[in-house]
């Protein structure tokens, strides 16, 4: 038998596939970039620019942490612009930048290296966890002088960010907030070009209010991936148009957010006071005027919707809208449906968004239908006090438009007598007494309207005795033959120091190969979501011994890693191994893809994304991950799609349909649930609302759900005072018994410290990652102590087996 396997390119040249997900890459970026504001100078008509920031040739492709990816080439703003025909006048600005930034990273690593040079062989992990502790403030750029002013009319600035897992972003200059130099920086672009472009390189929402209405144009380029300059190159010189939409609510001010009205009085503690009530709900509730709306975006042509028919069929409904391009250039559009319940019983929202869809490019006179359908009942409100998801009796205006803030009701959804629509049992119910806020919002008169009756919707019930769904033959064998410590190996992760059968560097997560012998492979496990991310070369011995290619990986290239192992002759690759080349695609981040609102192209963004797994030899992508935008701070919401549910709940289910349209190949969606701030997130505890944790919180990964991922990850954080790891209710109630859900279960890397590992297993969460031998020592002390019986050792072991029988490099087994 093979005593391993390894995958990806034997030749360094890229790929075919390499070069198609560029391509789709750059197409994704294009269309998710949002043009916020334009008074006329875009597209640029002059091809000789100024162009200044640190992001312009720094250019941020996506966050940082878990969430990079090692891709093998981005293009910078400043190349994509003079790959599109621009000549940049302002490169001496852009060279003092560039040795201004080598100068604070040299001062970087000498700090770091100070820091850790006390660190011994055997404390490699201990070491990287200082590593961590550092951080390389993103720079600004220097001051633009007198003689950096070039004769240009167009100036294009770039503010770039950059932000990542472990910490959120701060109120600050620098961070969420334009520091003063940027601020001057721009004032001084004002006074000296005709126009200036500000162009918004950062994950999430920035504080641009001191200079959006000083500028010609805004752009938020979002962290868009590997052609992202590419992207924007085009789009500047008009050969794409803009036709993204934000997929959250960019305010005057943080203070306009609802978790800057509440403060937190304890540190581990997050109350949810505004309950439902998050991004735009929030913002129209309060009456508050956005910056930019949710929904919002510019394009260079003009379009006209109109709403054309609504049909009901039972609880599903489907609206048409025509959509004219009334312009003079070619472009998309999106058409948003809200809906807004009645509110008299319940309190609630203005409104919400119930359904969207993108026209496909349409030229100057062209015109093109749109179906918009939606489920009536997935915009029920969930009433605590009968613990039922309930459909109130009265009309319910349906709107179109272009945002949320631009909408035109079209038709009212008559329901006769209150439905329940679903019946559930109370669950992860708040524990502590705060009260959330509530609006009394009634829905408005829309007026003279057509009306559409909404016909039965029959009431889902559930069962709350969960069993083991069915398993292969070939599981079931398993199941059955394996002894009780074998099985526990199946509930826990294979580790990041053993040996593996199945081979791919750099991918963070495996399950155990320690049973290969007795004919299961592992497969393995690589993080997302903006793309795979793993090492971009490696070699291989006969004997299956990795090998470096030229030098250490880049980022392990520390303290006495650093000194020692290029001395150790031996670890680096010669010609007579096996090289193996694994460049993948860096992906625009979760948020821009949202903002294409284009669900065709997330799913083939998702399948590119499957083919390169498959390729590589991954079998789960932990990915898409779908937490909800509720503070702007939240340092990884680059990696999540919006504020609001159903954006978030259709972009993880079209990527998941992609990347499993492949075939042995799944995606693991995550973090289950409520990990929406990144302080504190292994300690911290979600407090919330039953309702609000049901309709904005769970409602995104309900609908991905629907696409039966192969896997889920469940979240470092407390949800009501519970670890999501040990919370049957979430893990085991909501998920498998009420939505279904038939997939496996792991948790978040390490999480599970925090709480119980058998309380883990007994709850739901199958599998324990990344897995160590003193997990797998207590799981089966505990099995021993009768703590775990061998019928929840072999349900948490049915869900890992199955996955790795149905991995692609399971194949032969
Ligand atoms: C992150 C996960 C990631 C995992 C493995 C964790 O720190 O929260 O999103 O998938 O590491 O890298």
């Amino acid at each position: 038998m093979e005593k391993f396997r390894i995958y990806g390119e034997r030749s360094e040249k890229p790929s075919q596939l390499e070069l198609a997900n560029r391509q789709l890459a750059q197409e994704a970026a294009a269309e998710g970039m949002v043009l916020l504001k334009n008074d006329g100078v875009l597209p640029l008509k002059e091809k000789e620019i100024a162009l200044y920031g640190a992001g312009a040739r720094l250019t941020v492709k996506g966050g940082s942490g878990s969430g990079d990816v090692r891709e093998r080439y981005s293009v910078s703003i400043e190349e994509g612009l003079k790959n599109a025909g621009f000549t940049i006048l302002s490169a001496s600005w852009l060279e003092r930048f560039t040795k201004e930034y080598e100068e604070d990273v040299r001062a970087f690593h000498e700090r770091v290296e100070d820091a850790i040079k006390g660190y011994r062989v055997w404390q490699v992990m201990a070491m990287f966890q200082k590593i961590g502790e550092f951080k390389l403030a993103y720079p600004v750029g220097g001051r633009i002088e007198k003689e950096d002013i070039v004769s240009a009319d167009t100036a294009v600035y770039v503010v770039a960010r950059q932000a990542g897992e472990g910490d959120d972003r701060k109120i600050e200059g620098g961070d969420f907030l334009l520091s003063q130099a940027e601020i001057e920086n721009i004032d001084i672009c004002v006074k000296n070009y005709k126009h200036v472009v500000l162009v918004v390189n950062c994950g999430g929402i920035l504080d641009i209010s001191p200079v959006a209405d000083k500028v010609s144009a805004v752009i938020y380029y979002g962290q868009a991936g590997e052609e992202g300059g590419n992207a924007l190159g085009k789009l500047l010189c008009g050969e794409y148009n803009f036709s993204g939409k934000l997929a959250d609510t960019w305010g005057r001010n943080y203070s306009d957010y609802p978790t800057a009205a509440f403060e937190q009085s304890e540190k581990l503690q997050e109350d949810y006071h505004e309950g439902i009530y998050v991004g735009y709900r929030w913002f129209e509730a309060k009456g508050v005027a956005p910056l930019y709306p949710f929904g919002f975006g510019l394009s260079y042509t003009t379009f006209e919707s109109k709403f054309i028919k609504a049909e009901c069929t039972g609880g599903r409904v489907s609206l048409t809208a025509r959509v004219k391009n009334t312009g003079a250039s070619a472009g998309k559009q999106v058409v948003q449906a809200y809906i807004s319940r009645p509110n008299n019983k319940y309190f609630g929202e203005k409104k919400l968004l119930a359904a969207f869809n993108k026209t496909r490019k349409l030229f100057p006179g062209d015109e093109a239908e749109l179906t918009l359908k939606f489920d009536l009942a997935d915009c029920a409100v969930y009433d605590e006090a009968r613990a039922s998801f309930v459909l109130e009796e009265g009309d319910y205006p349906v709107y179109i438009g272009e945002d949320s803030a631009s909408v035109i009701p079209c038709v009212l959804l008559r329901v006769k007598g209150e439905r329940i629509v679903e019946k559930c049992k109370n669950l992860c119910v708040k524990k502590r007494g705060f009260k959330e806020i509530s609006f009394d919002i009634k829905a408005e008169e829309a007026g003279a309207l057509p009306i559409a009756e909404v016909g039965e919707i029959p009431a889902k019930e559930h069962s709350y005795n969960y069993t083991l769904p069915a398993v292969s033959s070939k599981v079931r064998k398993y199941l059955d033959g394996l002894s009780d410590e074998e099985l526990a190996m199946f509930c826990m992760g294979g580790g990041y120091f053993t040996k593996r059968f199945n081979r791919v560097e750099g991918a963070c997560g495996n399950t155990t190969s320690r049973l290969v012998k007795k004919g299961i492979p592992n497969i393995i496990m690589a993080d997302g979501p903006a793309g795979v991310n793993i090492l971009q070369k490696a070699a291989f011995t006969k004997s299956g011994y990795i090998r470096y290619v030229d030098e250490l990986p880049k980022d392990w290239q520390w303290g006495w890693l650093k000194k020692v192992i290029p001395k150790l002759k031996f670890l680096f690759a010669k010609s007579k191994h096996t090289h193996v080349y694994q460049y993948c695609t860096a992906w625009p981040n979760a948020t821009t893809i949202a903002q294409t609102w284009n669900v065709e192209l997330a799913s083939r963004v998702g399948l590119g994304i499957g083919k390169e797994m498959l390729k590589m030899g991954v079998t789960l992508w932990l990915a898409p991950a779908l937490n909800i935008h509720r503070d702007p701070l939240c340092g990884r919401n680059f990696e999540y799609y919006s504020e609001d549910p159903l954006i978030s709940g259709q972009m993880a289910a079209a990527v998941t349909r992609g990347v499993q349209s492949v075939g042995g190949v799944g995606v693991t969606i995550k973090h289950f649930a409520c990990n929406n701030r990144e302080n504190n997130r292994m300690e911290v505890s979600s407090n919330l609302s039953e309702r609000a944790l049901r309709e904005i919180y769970l409602r995104g990964f309900r609908m991905a759900c629907r696409e039966n991922p192969m896997a889920l990850m469940s979240s470092y954080n407390k949800i009501n005072g519970v670890y999501a790891p040990n919370n049957r209710e979430l893990l085991t109630d909501i998920l498998r018994c009420e939505w279904g859900y038939n997939g496996l279960v792991m948790s978040d890397w390490d999480a599970v410290d925090k709480c119980s590992y058998i309380q883990a297993i007994k709850c739901g969460n199958n599998m324990i990652m990344p897995g160590r031998k003193d997990i797998y020592e207590k799981l089966v002390q505990a099995i021993a102590a009768g703590e775990l019986t061998r019928e929840e050792i072999k349900f948490s072991a049915a869900y890992a087996l199955n996955a790795v029988f149905s991995a692609a490099t399971s194949k032969g087994f």
